[in-house]
């Protein structure tokens, strides 16, 4: 092995992996739109989805398969000849397809379908060989790996490098191992078990102690070269291993770390908002590499240091992970041409149309605020994404009466597939009085398990962002919206999150939730 410059695969599981967080769920033109992304981002090997999960599942790894340039795209599959079948269907329209088939190893999980080891290692013989009969690419994972017996873990890797896998990928599937754990791990499968000179070793970790990050590097320093990964770290509980975070490792500590990725950094920041905003999730302030103050230096001291030289408090530029180095505020005589030039310089490049629609938003907040900063105007473009995206119900009017003096009270026209309804109702503060307006139009029994109000910028006329998540009979979804008024963008935020939900009841075919992620065979 080439240990000075050694090439590292970034496998991308946003949209499959990042996706099963509940309430996560992404719309067929997002799913497509980030796949784009992270094509042109110089991800390697893009995981789809789970085409068997349902029609929605299939369509977009299907229409990801035909459009995407230069990734491989990968589709799972459970350790059964329909799933993979399915998956194969889908992904058979890329140029460089890939099939991803597992079945939990662990005892645990042998448990689940009640096969001996004899049996499970048959079923692994059978699927895999099926699988490369399909494809040439055949990526295999046994699930919970690092709580399987070491013994049958060399048994079934074995099996399944025979049987035509040329990925083994290692999965940390409840994020239970530490560093020192998973490089001794895949060491071990490099060392004891044959034919694993021939192909790569994956890494795939969960977050649940905090280490998904430090896990991975250590396999790869090990001799694992594929790095499964999340945008902003998307995922079930705590997430999975965060792109950002393991592509600038190996950027910034390529002197130790001497590995080297095909991702162009300075994508990331764009992707990491994009991701945010689709997925429902808001990165956290603290978050390594792309949170809010990843690169924010508030206390005197470090103030003091940075003005010096930059480098004693930053170990990287904010320009390499694609932030703009100026934070040229916008006001309301700011013109068309700056507002082109100031998105241009945050990610977004609009079409005429398009900018004639953010400009005017623009102009109504500019009216409302002194001075628009960088978080406004990336707040507006998720405004404008969301509305687009989802407009069943919209809200048109809305006028509370709050105080002291209870109940406080909301006067509502909300416009329901472009009939305007107007309603008044109280209630306990003027959030709940506007929910109770909505709930009077569009009457549901949907629980509400969020939210959440954040400031964008600072000062009394900061806009608010206000994130709301529902769950109606295991379905949950997010909604999100901005505004200067914190009881207009509730509503906002409300609506959209109900609009999401429409969508999911119509969603036609198997919806995941019925599919027991488990039972890797049925
Ligand atoms: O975490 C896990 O084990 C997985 C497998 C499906 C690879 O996501
Ligand atoms: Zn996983």
């Amino acid at each position: 092995m080439n240990k000075t410059q050694d090439r590292v695969v970034i496998f991308d599981t946003t949209l499959r992996d990042g996706e099963q967080s509940p309430g996560a769920t992404m719309t067929h033109d997002e799913k497509l739109e980030i796949a784009g992304m992270l094509d042109e981002m110089g991800v390697d090997i893009i995981e789809a989805g789970f085409p068997i999960a349902s029609e929605g599942d299939f369509e977009a790894v299907r229409d990801i398969a035909e459009i995407t340039k230069k990734a491989v795209i990968c589709g799972l599959a459970r350790a059964n000849f329909k799933d993979i079948d399915r998956c194969w269907e889908a992904v058979r329209h890329s140029e460089r397809p890939r099939i991803h088939t597992f079945i939990g190893t662990s005892p645990l999980h042998r448990a689940i379908p009640n096969l001996t080891m004899d049996e499970m290692a048959e079923r692994i013989h059978e699927t895999v060989s099926h699988a490369r009969n399909l494809c040439d690419n055949i990526q295999w994972s046994p699930m919970d790996a690092t709580r399987t017996e070491h013994d049958y873990l060399c048994r079934v890797v074995e099996i399944a490098i025979k049987a035509g896998a040329t990925t083994i990928n290692i999965p940390d599937t409840v994020g239970y191992t530490a560093p020192r754990e998973s490089a001794d791990l895949i060491r071990m499968l490099r060392e004891r078990v044959p034919g694993a000179d021939e192909i790569i070793f994956a890494t795939h970790c969960h977050n649940d102690l905090g280490m998904a990050t430090a896990n991975a590097l250590a396999a790869v320093d090990a001799g694992a070269r594929q790095i499964e990964c999340t945008i902003n770290g998307l995922g079930e509980r705590a997430g999975n291993t965060a792109l950002e975070e393991v592509v600038m490792a190996l950027k910034v500590r390529n002197d130790i770390m001497p590995y080297r990725t095909g991702v162009d950094t300075t994508k990331i920041m764009n992707i990491s908002r994009r991701v945010a905003d689709v997925s429902g999730f808001q990165v956290q302030f603290n978050k390594a590499v792309v949170g809010k103050n990843a690169f924010a230096h508030e206390s005197g001291i470090h103030q003091d240091g940075m003005l010096k030289n930059p480098q004693n408090f930053e170990i990287m530029r904010p320009e390499d992970v694609g932030l703009s180095a100026t934070n040229l505020v916008m006001g309301k005589h700011s013109g068309r041409a700056a507002l082109r030039a100031k998105l241009h310089d945050l990610g977004y490049d609009l079409g005429d149309n398009q900018l004639k629609d953010v400009f005017v938003r623009f102009k109504e907040l500019a009216d409302r605020k002194k001075e628009v900063f960088d978080d406004d105007l990336i707040a507006l473009m998720r405004e404008a994404g969301t509305e687009v995206a989802r407009e069943h119900m919209s809200v048109k009017f809305l006028r509370v009466i709050c105080g002291t003096q209870a109940p406080q009270s909301a006067d509502l026209v909300l416009s329901v597939d472009g009939v305007d309804h107007m309603v008044s109702a109280s209630g306990d503060g003027p959030v709940d009085a506007t929910f109770n307006a909505v709930k009077q139009i569009f009457p549901h029994n949907a629980q509400l398990k969020l939210y959440q109000v954040h400031a964008v910028t600072r000062g009394t006329d900061a806009q608010a962002t206000v994130s709301v998540r529902l769950e109606e009979d295991g379905r949950i979804v997010n909604g999100q919206s901005s505004d200067t008024d914190t009881v207009v963008a509730s509503a906002k935020a409300y609506v959209a999150a109900l609009n999401r939900l429409i969508v999911r009841r119509q969603k036609t075919g198997t919806d995941r939730k019925e599919i027991d992620y488990r039972d890797t065979m049925q």
